[in-house]
């Protein structure tokens, strides 16, 4: 499994894509078209929202599991892009039980937004949120309800009595009408069938018989409903447990859990984050690591390394490894500050409070590591590193609590250092 070990955005389809060859079916276990892996392969860049990144790789099965939120007009724009580009996405699958994004979903994150002002989450404004709170709620759409018209009119209904009364009388409105969403959603409904398939059995039965299964997180650790920087977190969990309850695989079936950690830290969208930097040092960071959200366009928040995120996130999905990316964006500092423990309310915090209070009150307390200035990018191994850049890996492990397996120093698919195979 690879999941993202801090804010989202740490390099996530790289390691994926490193794996694609060996992999038989890339799983995606929550979230939405929130997510954004960019995949380079060869001169060619890839920007996925919604798709697992085992899509490029022509002999692996991509899956859409039962924990995934599902926009359809996004899956198939997506999908018609990468057929235009000639990639054959014949293959995928998509769980019969994943809830549809509904366009009154989207309607709903975008003005519950606005009406929250100054306390907004800064969603991605695609409608995740309120389709997970339609979930739990019990009025979702699944992917099967496609398949039934009187049943998918009923739900649609029900969903929308409560809906739009909110949006009538507490956002100003306009009501949605029920057959305006119902006649759009059939409208999808035949062209994703071929990909609606019962995939908890599909995975079940590949694990039985051998076959290598990667689940692939998307956001990040500290994004995650339950363990993350609530309530500044997406509506999922993105975490390992995740992987299990969003692909209906037990947790003795996974035996690798890989954490992908940047060499730094980013965050898109409100909520705290102690290492972040407001001066030129940020400004860096955000041009030289490329810091702009593949689905949103926007400019992510940059600071430097925080190793006491790094446990946590080794602690709450039992890492086994970790994938440590974009060393190279750090080349040419002299000196690279890395936060060891925060400093909350005069008292040194070694583990992430759980109290909210004491986390946005948390002053980070660093250590500078000395920097190199060397090229790094055309390393292959970890003895080809400046001495300075692998006493950095060697630090990030040691502070970070699991073995740092590989090592991304370029963007491009050959541009990494492989430590510890992850099969
Ligand atoms: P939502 O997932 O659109 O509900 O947004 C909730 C929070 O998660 C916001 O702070 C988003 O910026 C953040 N978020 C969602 N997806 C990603 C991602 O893929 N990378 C980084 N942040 C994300």
């Amino acid at each position: 499994m690879l999941l993202g070990a801090q804010w989202g955005d740490e390099g996530k389809g790289k390691a994926t894509d490193l794996l694609g060859g060996s992999v038989d079916y890339v799983v995606r276990y929550q979230g939405g078209n929130n997510a954004g892996h960019t995949v380079v392969v060869g001169d060619q860049k890839y920007a996925l929202h919604l798709l697992p990144s085992g899509i490029l790789s022509p002999t692996c099965v991509p899956v859409i599991g039962n924990g995934v939120v599902v926009d359809p007009s996004v899956l198939l724009s997506e999908l018609s892009g990468l057929n235009e580009r000639g990639v054959d996405t014949s293959k995928l699958l998509i769980s019969g039980n994943a809830h549809i994004i509904t366009p009154y979903n989207v309607t709903v994150d975008k003005v519950t937004e606005r009406f929250l002002g100054k306390r907004k989450i800064g969603t991605t404004g695609r409608g995740i949120g309120p389709t997970y709170a339609d979930k739990i709620n019990r009025v979702g759409i699944r992917v099967q309800d496609l398949y039934d018209e009187s049943i998918l009119t009923q739900k649609v209904e029900a969903a929308l009595d409560v809906k739009n009364q909110i949006l009538s009388k507490l956002y100003n409105r306009r009501a949605i009408g029920v057959d305006q969403v119902v006649e759009e959603l059939l409208g999808y409904a035949a062209q994703i069938e071929p990909y609606v398939a019962d995939t908890v059995l599909v995975l079940n039965q590949a694990l039985e018989d051998d076959k290598v299964v990667l689940f692939e997180g998307g956001q990040g650790t500290l994004l995650d409903i339950d363990h993350g920087t609530y309530p500044f977190v997406t509506s999922s969990n993105p975490t390992a447990g995740g992987a299990c309850t969003g692909a209906g695989v037990g947790p003795t079936k996974i035996s690798r859990v890989i954490g992908i950690l940047k060499a730094y830290t980013t965050r898109v969208g409100a909520g705290p984050f102690p290492t972040e930097l407001f001066d030129a040092d940020g400004e860096a960071l955000r041009r030289i690591g490329g810091e702009r959200g593949v689905t949103t366009g926007r400019d992510r928040r940059c600071g430097w390394f925080d190793a006491v995120i790094a446990r946590y996130a080794t602690r709450v999905n039992g890492l086994t490894d970790f994938f440590l990316t974009k060393l190279d964006v750090l080349t040419g500092w002299e000196q690279i500050p890395v936060c060891v423990a925060y400093e909350i309310d005069g008292k040194r915090v070694e583990e992430l409070p759980y109290s909210q209070t004491d986390f946005h009150h948390a002053k980070p307390v660093y250590e500078n590591l000395p920097g190199w200035s060397e090229d790094i990018t055309k390393a292959k191994s970890f003895a080809d590193l400046p001495k300075n850049a692998q006493n950095y890996v060697k630090a990030l492990e040691e502070m970070s609590g699991a073995p740092i397996s590989a090592i991304g120093v370029g963007p491009g698919r050959d541009e990494t250092i492989e430590i510890n195979s992850f099969l």
